[in-house]
Protein backbone atom coordinates (compact mmCIF):
# COMPACT_ATOMS: atom_id res chain seq x y z
CA UNK A 1 0.00 0.00 0.00
CA UNK A 2 1.37 3.65 -0.62
CA UNK A 3 -1.37 6.18 -0.03
CA UNK A 4 0.94 8.89 0.40
CA UNK A 5 2.86 10.30 -2.61
CA UNK A 6 6.99 9.36 -1.76
CA UNK A 7 8.32 11.58 -0.05
CA UNK A 8 5.58 12.88 2.00
CA UNK A 9 6.27 14.68 4.90
CA UNK A 10 4.47 13.47 8.13
CA UNK A 11 4.93 14.79 11.29
CA UNK A 12 3.33 12.27 14.04
CA UNK A 13 2.97 13.67 16.85
CA UNK A 14 2.79 11.25 19.94
CA UNK A 15 0.70 12.25 23.28
CA UNK A 16 0.70 10.09 26.81
CA UNK A 17 -1.87 7.14 26.47
CA UNK A 18 -1.26 3.28 26.43
CA UNK A 19 -1.98 3.21 22.53
CA UNK A 20 1.11 4.91 21.97
CA UNK A 21 2.65 1.52 21.71
CA UNK A 22 0.66 1.15 18.13
CA UNK A 23 2.52 4.68 17.13
CA UNK A 24 6.09 2.36 16.42
CA UNK A 25 4.07 0.20 14.05
CA UNK A 26 2.14 3.37 12.34
CA UNK A 27 5.84 4.99 11.61
CA UNK A 28 7.38 1.33 10.09
CA UNK A 29 4.07 1.33 8.26
CA UNK A 30 4.39 5.06 6.97
CA UNK A 31 7.91 4.99 6.09
CA UNK A 32 7.57 1.78 4.76
CA UNK A 33 5.20 3.29 2.55
CA UNK A 34 8.26 6.18 1.47
CA UNK A 35 6.45 9.57 3.60
CA UNK A 36 9.27 10.95 5.81
CA UNK A 37 8.10 10.77 9.30
CA UNK A 38 9.06 13.23 12.38
CA UNK A 39 8.16 11.88 15.21
CA UNK A 40 7.50 14.76 18.21
CA UNK A 41 6.53 13.22 22.12
CA UNK A 42 5.29 14.84 24.47
CA UNK A 43 7.03 13.94 28.13
CA UNK A 44 4.03 11.77 29.16
CA UNK A 45 3.87 9.78 25.71
CA UNK A 46 7.72 8.95 26.96
CA UNK A 47 6.22 6.90 30.27
CA UNK A 48 4.39 4.94 27.56
CA UNK A 49 6.73 4.08 24.31
CA UNK A 50 10.64 4.65 24.43
CA UNK A 51 11.72 7.96 22.09
CA UNK A 52 15.00 5.36 21.13
CA UNK A 53 12.55 2.99 19.26
CA UNK A 54 10.90 5.48 17.20
CA UNK A 55 14.07 7.23 16.51
CA UNK A 56 15.11 3.51 14.94
CA UNK A 57 12.40 3.07 13.11
CA UNK A 58 11.96 6.96 11.83
CA UNK A 59 15.00 7.24 11.03
CA UNK A 60 15.42 11.05 13.14
CA UNK A 61 16.11 11.92 15.80
CA UNK A 62 12.55 12.71 18.15
CA UNK A 63 11.66 15.98 18.78
CA UNK A 64 10.13 16.40 22.44
CA UNK A 65 11.64 19.74 23.82
CA UNK A 66 10.39 23.37 22.91
CA UNK A 67 13.03 25.31 24.54
CA UNK A 68 15.70 23.30 23.49
CA UNK A 69 18.63 26.31 22.35
CA UNK A 70 20.62 22.92 20.42
CA UNK A 71 17.36 21.56 18.36
CA UNK A 72 16.04 25.37 17.78
CA UNK A 73 19.06 26.24 16.06
CA UNK A 74 18.42 23.38 13.51
CA UNK A 75 14.49 22.80 12.57
CA UNK A 76 12.76 25.01 15.21
CA UNK A 77 9.16 24.44 16.06
CA UNK A 78 8.39 26.81 13.13
CA UNK A 79 10.36 24.85 10.53
CA UNK A 80 9.20 22.00 11.97
CA UNK A 81 5.19 23.06 11.75
CA UNK A 82 6.76 23.90 7.25
CA UNK A 83 8.36 21.19 6.69
CA UNK A 84 5.32 18.85 7.63
CA UNK A 85 2.84 18.06 4.56
CA UNK A 86 0.06 16.71 7.60
CA UNK A 87 0.58 16.34 11.04
CA UNK A 88 -0.90 13.29 12.79
CA UNK A 89 -1.39 13.28 16.36
CA UNK A 90 -2.01 9.21 17.33
CA UNK A 91 -2.56 8.86 20.44
CA UNK A 92 -4.21 12.29 21.16
CA UNK A 93 -5.09 12.73 24.89
CA UNK A 94 -7.78 14.14 26.48
CA UNK A 95 -5.03 16.85 27.71
CA UNK A 96 -3.71 17.43 24.37
CA UNK A 97 -7.27 17.89 22.67
CA UNK A 98 -8.16 20.05 25.78
CA UNK A 99 -4.87 22.11 24.95
CA UNK A 100 -5.43 22.57 21.27
CA UNK A 101 -9.18 23.48 21.36
CA UNK A 102 -8.03 26.05 24.22
CA UNK A 103 -5.17 27.58 21.76
CA UNK A 104 -2.34 26.73 23.89
CA UNK A 105 1.05 26.21 22.75
CA UNK A 106 2.47 24.93 26.35
CA UNK A 107 4.88 22.29 24.86
CA UNK A 108 6.36 21.59 21.52
CA UNK A 109 3.33 19.58 19.68
CA UNK A 110 0.98 22.01 21.07
CA UNK A 111 3.17 25.12 19.47
CA UNK A 112 3.94 23.18 16.12
CA UNK A 113 -0.11 22.40 15.72
CA UNK A 114 -0.50 25.99 16.47
CA UNK A 115 2.31 27.33 13.90
CA UNK A 116 1.33 24.69 10.80
CA UNK A 117 -0.27 25.74 7.90
CA UNK A 118 -0.76 21.63 7.05
CA UNK A 119 -3.48 19.97 7.81
CA UNK A 120 -4.08 18.65 11.39
CA UNK A 121 -5.43 14.96 11.78
CA UNK A 122 -5.93 13.62 15.48
CA UNK A 123 -6.76 10.33 16.40
CA UNK A 124 -8.05 10.06 19.78
CA UNK A 125 -7.57 7.81 22.62
CA UNK A 126 -8.81 7.88 26.13
CA UNK A 127 -11.03 5.74 28.69
CA UNK A 128 -15.01 5.59 27.52
CA UNK A 129 -15.72 8.24 30.82
CA UNK A 130 -13.36 10.70 29.90
CA UNK A 131 -14.15 10.59 25.98
CA UNK A 132 -18.17 10.72 26.98
CA UNK A 133 -17.32 13.74 29.08
CA UNK A 134 -18.96 17.21 28.06
CA UNK A 135 -15.71 18.92 28.47
CA UNK A 136 -13.94 16.28 25.58
CA UNK A 137 -17.11 16.58 23.53
CA UNK A 138 -16.65 20.40 23.09
CA UNK A 139 -13.48 20.69 22.88
CA UNK A 140 -13.86 18.06 20.19
CA UNK A 141 -16.42 19.96 18.50
CA UNK A 142 -14.07 23.00 18.70
CA UNK A 143 -11.48 21.34 16.91
CA UNK A 144 -13.52 20.27 13.69
CA UNK A 145 -15.26 23.77 14.06
CA UNK A 146 -11.30 24.78 13.70
CA UNK A 147 -10.78 22.56 10.41
CA UNK A 148 -9.06 19.76 12.84
CA UNK A 149 -9.99 16.40 11.16
CA UNK A 150 -11.15 13.72 13.64
CA UNK A 151 -10.20 9.82 13.07
CA UNK A 152 -11.67 7.76 15.30
CA UNK A 153 -11.87 7.26 18.31
CA UNK A 154 -13.10 3.08 17.73
CA UNK A 155 -15.25 1.86 20.09
CA UNK A 156 -15.10 -1.66 22.70
CA UNK A 157 -12.44 -3.05 25.09
CA UNK A 158 -10.29 -0.91 26.43
CA UNK A 159 -7.01 -1.20 28.36
CA UNK A 160 -8.35 -0.49 31.61
CA UNK A 161 -11.03 -3.20 31.56
CA UNK A 162 -14.03 -0.91 30.51
CA UNK A 163 -16.60 -0.84 27.50
CA UNK A 164 -17.08 1.72 24.95
CA UNK A 165 -16.17 4.62 22.86
CA UNK A 166 -12.39 5.84 23.22
CA UNK A 167 -10.10 3.10 21.56
CA UNK A 168 -7.70 4.47 19.27
CA UNK A 169 -8.50 3.19 15.51
CA UNK A 170 -5.88 -0.03 14.62
CA UNK A 171 -2.82 1.26 12.50
CA UNK A 172 -4.70 0.11 9.14
CA UNK A 173 -7.22 2.31 9.28
CA UNK A 174 -5.78 5.36 10.79
CA UNK A 175 -3.26 4.72 7.39
CA UNK A 176 -7.07 4.68 5.28
CA UNK A 177 -8.18 7.87 6.69
CA UNK A 178 -5.53 9.43 5.99
CA UNK A 179 -5.40 8.34 2.83
CA UNK A 180 -8.61 9.35 2.16
CA UNK A 181 -7.86 13.19 3.54
CA UNK A 182 -5.25 13.11 1.55
CA UNK A 183 -4.73 16.04 -1.07
CA UNK A 184 -2.41 14.97 -3.29
CA UNK A 185 -4.62 11.86 -4.94
CA UNK A 186 -2.74 9.54 -7.22
CA UNK A 187 -5.71 9.07 -9.31
CA UNK A 188 -7.15 12.40 -8.92
CA UNK A 189 -9.04 13.21 -12.42
CA UNK A 190 -8.37 9.49 -13.72
CA UNK A 191 -11.28 7.40 -14.98
CA UNK A 192 -11.78 4.35 -13.78
CA UNK A 193 -13.76 1.65 -14.78
CA UNK A 194 -14.35 -1.74 -12.14
CA UNK A 195 -16.37 -4.94 -12.87
CA UNK A 196 -17.35 -7.16 -9.81
CA UNK A 197 -19.30 -10.29 -9.10
CA UNK A 198 -20.95 -12.73 -10.52
CA UNK A 199 -22.74 -12.97 -13.80
CA UNK A 200 -26.14 -14.79 -13.97
CA UNK A 201 -26.79 -17.00 -17.16
CA UNK A 202 -31.10 -17.66 -16.87
CA UNK A 203 -31.85 -21.09 -17.92
CA UNK A 204 -35.46 -20.31 -17.27
CA UNK A 205 -37.46 -17.50 -15.43
CA UNK A 206 -36.38 -19.02 -12.38
CA UNK A 207 -33.23 -20.77 -12.91
CA UNK A 208 -29.79 -20.10 -13.85
CA UNK A 209 -25.98 -20.75 -13.71
CA UNK A 210 -23.79 -18.11 -11.56
CA UNK A 211 -20.68 -19.10 -9.54
CA UNK A 212 -19.72 -17.87 -5.88
CA UNK A 213 -18.72 -14.41 -6.46
CA UNK A 214 -19.43 -12.08 -3.53
CA UNK A 215 -18.81 -9.02 -5.24
CA UNK A 216 -16.69 -8.32 -2.40
CA UNK A 217 -12.72 -7.44 -3.92
CA UNK A 218 -14.46 -5.78 -7.13
CA UNK A 219 -16.72 -3.30 -4.29
CA UNK A 220 -13.21 -2.62 -2.81
CA UNK A 221 -11.10 -2.25 -5.41
CA UNK A 222 -13.93 0.55 -6.78
CA UNK A 223 -13.45 2.16 -2.83
CA UNK A 224 -10.15 2.42 -3.24
CA UNK A 225 -10.10 3.68 -6.44
CA UNK A 226 -12.36 6.21 -5.35
CA UNK A 227 -10.19 7.00 -2.35
CA UNK A 228 -7.16 7.24 -4.78
CA UNK A 229 -8.97 10.40 -6.18
CA UNK A 230 -10.40 8.22 -9.26
CA UNK A 231 -13.70 8.88 -10.55
CA UNK A 232 -15.39 5.70 -10.81
CA UNK A 233 -18.08 3.27 -12.68
CA UNK A 234 -19.06 0.63 -11.22
CA UNK A 235 -20.52 -2.64 -12.95
CA UNK A 236 -21.61 -5.07 -11.22
CA UNK A 237 -23.67 -8.08 -11.34
CA UNK A 238 -26.14 -9.46 -8.86
CA UNK A 239 -24.28 -9.20 -5.33
CA UNK A 240 -25.73 -8.36 -1.69
CA UNK A 241 -23.16 -5.28 -1.43
CA UNK A 242 -24.10 -1.55 -0.50
CA UNK A 243 -22.16 -0.15 -3.66
CA UNK A 244 -19.01 2.85 -2.29
CA UNK A 245 -20.69 6.04 -1.99
CA UNK A 246 -19.92 8.25 -5.11
CA UNK A 247 -19.29 5.77 -7.25
CA UNK A 248 -21.75 5.46 -10.48
CA UNK A 249 -23.31 2.23 -10.06
CA UNK A 250 -24.45 0.10 -13.57
CA UNK A 251 -26.58 -3.45 -12.34
CA UNK A 252 -26.21 -6.21 -14.79
CA UNK A 253 -27.07 -9.69 -14.22
CA UNK A 254 -25.42 -11.66 -17.47
CA UNK A 255 -22.04 -11.28 -19.40
CA UNK A 256 -24.06 -10.23 -22.36
CA UNK A 257 -25.46 -7.38 -20.41
CA UNK A 258 -22.06 -6.68 -18.54
CA UNK A 259 -20.73 -6.22 -21.86
CA UNK A 260 -22.75 -3.44 -23.00
CA UNK A 261 -22.38 -1.73 -19.80
CA UNK A 262 -18.74 -1.47 -20.22
CA UNK A 263 -19.21 -0.87 -23.91
CA UNK A 264 -21.37 2.16 -22.82
CA UNK A 265 -18.55 3.64 -20.44
CA UNK A 266 -15.29 2.02 -20.97
CA UNK A 267 -14.91 3.61 -23.93
CA UNK A 268 -14.59 6.78 -21.81
CA UNK A 269 -12.05 5.83 -19.20
CA UNK A 270 -8.27 5.63 -18.69
CA UNK A 271 -7.67 2.29 -16.42
CA UNK A 272 -10.21 -0.64 -16.56
CA UNK A 273 -10.39 -3.38 -14.34
CA UNK A 274 -12.21 -6.91 -14.64
CA UNK A 275 -12.66 -7.93 -11.05
CA UNK A 276 -15.60 -10.07 -12.37
CA UNK A 277 -16.45 -13.39 -12.52
CA UNK A 278 -18.09 -13.44 -15.75
CA UNK A 279 -19.42 -17.26 -17.09
CA UNK A 280 -17.67 -18.28 -20.09
CA UNK A 281 -20.42 -20.28 -21.06
CA UNK A 282 -24.08 -19.41 -21.26
CA UNK A 283 -27.60 -22.37 -22.43
CA UNK A 284 -27.74 -21.79 -26.34
CA UNK A 285 -31.32 -20.52 -25.17
CA UNK A 286 -33.53 -19.36 -22.38
CA UNK A 287 -36.55 -21.34 -21.92
CA UNK A 288 -39.90 -18.59 -21.72
CA UNK A 289 -41.62 -20.81 -18.85
CA UNK A 290 -40.08 -22.56 -15.87
CA UNK A 291 -38.66 -25.61 -16.57
CA UNK A 292 -40.70 -29.06 -15.63
CA UNK A 293 -38.85 -32.13 -13.83
CA UNK A 294 -41.23 -34.44 -15.91
CA UNK A 295 -37.91 -35.49 -17.96
CA UNK A 296 -35.45 -38.07 -16.65
CA UNK A 297 -32.48 -36.59 -18.37
CA UNK A 298 -32.29 -32.65 -19.17
CA UNK A 299 -28.83 -31.25 -21.36
CA UNK A 300 -27.92 -28.10 -21.63
CA UNK A 301 -26.02 -26.81 -24.67
CA UNK A 302 -24.01 -24.20 -23.59
CA UNK A 303 -22.34 -21.46 -25.76
CA UNK A 304 -19.55 -19.22 -25.49
CA UNK A 305 -19.65 -16.20 -23.56
CA UNK A 306 -17.87 -13.10 -25.19
CA UNK A 307 -15.09 -11.82 -23.62
CA UNK A 308 -15.50 -8.45 -22.06
CA UNK A 309 -11.71 -7.66 -21.56
CA UNK A 310 -10.43 -8.46 -24.88
CA UNK A 311 -13.49 -6.58 -26.30
CA UNK A 312 -11.77 -3.68 -24.07
CA UNK A 313 -8.29 -4.34 -24.81
CA UNK A 314 -8.81 -4.39 -28.77
CA UNK A 315 -10.47 -1.14 -28.77
CA UNK A 316 -8.16 1.35 -30.76
CA UNK A 317 -7.48 3.60 -28.11
CA UNK A 318 -7.50 1.11 -25.31
CA UNK A 319 -7.70 1.90 -21.38
CA UNK A 320 -4.84 0.54 -19.11
CA UNK A 321 -6.63 -2.96 -18.38
CA UNK A 322 -6.27 -5.01 -15.60
CA UNK A 323 -7.56 -8.78 -15.57
CA UNK A 324 -7.91 -10.80 -12.31
CA UNK A 325 -7.68 -14.45 -12.21
CA UNK A 326 -8.50 -17.42 -10.06
CA UNK A 327 -6.10 -20.17 -10.40
CA UNK A 328 -5.72 -23.47 -8.97
CA UNK A 329 -2.93 -25.06 -10.50
CA UNK A 330 0.26 -23.18 -11.66
CA UNK A 331 -1.54 -20.12 -11.05
CA UNK A 332 1.49 -18.10 -12.40
CA UNK A 333 1.80 -19.37 -15.24
CA UNK A 334 -2.03 -19.62 -16.79
CA UNK A 335 -2.16 -15.97 -15.26
CA UNK A 336 0.87 -15.43 -17.44
CA UNK A 337 -0.57 -16.96 -20.43
CA UNK A 338 -3.98 -14.87 -19.69
CA UNK A 339 -2.10 -11.71 -19.52
CA UNK A 340 -0.84 -11.98 -22.87
CA UNK A 341 -3.66 -13.71 -24.50
CA UNK A 342 -6.25 -10.90 -23.22
CA UNK A 343 -3.54 -8.14 -23.94
CA UNK A 344 -3.39 -6.95 -20.51
CA UNK A 345 -1.40 -4.60 -18.70
CA UNK A 346 -1.38 -6.17 -15.70
CA UNK A 347 -2.69 -9.63 -13.96
CA UNK A 348 -3.99 -10.07 -10.54
CA UNK A 349 -3.66 -13.67 -9.75
CA UNK A 350 -5.95 -14.84 -6.39
CA UNK A 351 -4.23 -18.14 -4.93
CA UNK A 352 -7.05 -20.72 -4.37
CA UNK A 353 -6.17 -23.17 -2.41
CA UNK A 354 -7.56 -26.09 -0.75
CA UNK A 355 -7.91 -24.57 2.61
CA UNK A 356 -8.73 -21.05 1.01
CA UNK A 357 -11.26 -19.97 -1.97
CA UNK A 358 -11.39 -16.35 -2.34
CA UNK A 359 -14.99 -16.49 -3.33
CA UNK A 360 -16.74 -14.58 -0.92
CA UNK A 361 -14.46 -14.57 1.84
CA UNK A 362 -13.10 -11.28 3.57
CA UNK A 363 -9.76 -12.08 3.35
CA UNK A 364 -7.60 -12.65 -0.07
CA UNK A 365 -3.97 -13.36 -1.21
CA UNK A 366 -3.01 -11.95 -4.41
CA UNK A 367 0.21 -11.89 -6.90
CA UNK A 368 0.31 -9.10 -9.41
CA UNK A 369 1.89 -9.99 -12.92
CA UNK A 370 3.13 -7.02 -14.86
CA UNK A 371 5.08 -7.99 -18.71
CA UNK A 372 8.34 -7.15 -16.17
CA UNK A 373 7.65 -8.35 -12.73
CA UNK A 374 5.64 -10.68 -10.22
CA UNK A 375 4.58 -8.50 -7.40
CA UNK A 376 3.15 -10.34 -4.06
CA UNK A 377 0.87 -8.35 -2.21
CA UNK A 378 0.55 -10.81 0.71
CA UNK A 379 -2.55 -12.59 1.69
CA UNK A 380 -4.95 -9.60 3.96
CA UNK A 381 -8.75 -8.25 4.12
CA UNK A 382 -9.79 -7.49 1.09
CA UNK A 383 -9.97 -3.62 1.51
CA UNK A 384 -6.45 -3.55 2.26
CA UNK A 385 -5.44 -5.63 -0.63
CA UNK A 386 -7.78 -3.67 -2.97
CA UNK A 387 -5.48 -0.22 -1.63
CA UNK A 388 -2.39 -1.79 -1.91
CA UNK A 389 -3.33 -3.50 -5.71
CA UNK A 390 -4.88 0.16 -6.60
CA UNK A 391 -1.14 1.79 -5.60
CA UNK A 392 0.33 -0.51 -7.84
CA UNK A 393 -1.95 0.28 -10.57
CA UNK A 394 -1.28 3.50 -10.38
CA UNK A 395 2.18 3.41 -10.02
CA UNK A 396 2.33 1.19 -13.21
CA UNK A 397 -0.60 3.48 -15.12
CA UNK A 398 1.95 6.55 -14.47
CA UNK A 399 4.81 4.84 -15.65
CA UNK A 400 3.02 3.50 -19.03
CA UNK A 401 2.74 7.23 -20.40
CA UNK A 402 6.68 7.88 -19.48
CA UNK A 403 7.78 5.25 -21.50
O1 LIG B 1 -16.36 -11.44 -5.58
P1 LIG B 1 -15.52 -12.06 -4.48
O2 LIG B 1 -16.29 -13.06 -3.68
O3 LIG B 1 -14.87 -11.02 -3.62
O4 LIG B 1 -14.35 -12.90 -5.19
C1 LIG B 1 -13.38 -12.22 -5.93
C2 LIG B 1 -12.99 -13.02 -7.19
C3 LIG B 1 -12.37 -14.34 -6.76
C4 LIG B 1 -14.19 -13.28 -8.06
C5 LIG B 1 -11.97 -12.10 -7.95
O5 LIG B 1 -10.88 -11.84 -7.11
C6 LIG B 1 -11.46 -12.77 -9.23
O6 LIG B 1 -10.50 -13.50 -9.23
N1 LIG B 1 -12.12 -12.53 -10.37
C7 LIG B 1 -11.80 -13.21 -11.64
C8 LIG B 1 -12.29 -14.62 -11.55
C9 LIG B 1 -11.90 -15.53 -12.70
O7 LIG B 1 -11.78 -16.68 -12.51
O8 LIG B 1 -11.70 -14.99 -13.79
P2 LIG B 1 -11.38 -15.82 -15.19
O9 LIG B 1 -10.11 -16.56 -15.05
O10 LIG B 1 -12.59 -16.55 -15.60
O11 LIG B 1 -11.18 -14.59 -16.11
C10 LIG B 1 -9.97 -13.86 -16.19
C11 LIG B 1 -10.31 -12.42 -16.42
O12 LIG B 1 -11.10 -12.29 -17.62
C12 LIG B 1 -11.11 -11.78 -15.32
O13 LIG B 1 -10.60 -10.46 -15.15
C13 LIG B 1 -12.53 -11.74 -15.85
O14 LIG B 1 -13.26 -10.62 -15.36
C14 LIG B 1 -12.30 -11.62 -17.34
N2 LIG B 1 -13.34 -12.26 -18.18
C15 LIG B 1 -13.64 -13.58 -18.05
C16 LIG B 1 -14.60 -14.14 -18.85
C17 LIG B 1 -15.26 -13.33 -19.82
N3 LIG B 1 -16.19 -13.83 -20.59
N4 LIG B 1 -14.93 -12.03 -19.93
C18 LIG B 1 -13.99 -11.48 -19.15
O15 LIG B 1 -13.68 -10.29 -19.25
Amino acid sequence: MMPFPAGQHILLGITGGVAAYKSADLVRRLSSQGAEIQVVMTEAAKAFISPLTLQALSGRPVRDTLLDTEAESGMGHIDLGRWADTLLVAPASADFIAKLAGGLASDLLTTVCLATAAPVVIAPAMNQAMWLKPATQRNIQTLAADGVHLIGPDSGEQACGDIGPGRMLETWDIISELESLNVKKSLAGIKVTVTAGPTWEALDPVRGLSNHSSGKMGYAVAEAALKAGAEVNLISGPTTLSPPRDVVLHHVRSADEMLNAVKRVATDCDIFIGVAAVADYRPSQIEMSKIKKDAKHVTLELIRNPDILSWVTSQETKPFTVGFAAETDNPLEHARQKLEKKSLDIIAVNHVSADHSPFGSDENQLVVITPDEDIDLGRHPKTRLASTLIDTISKKFHESYKT
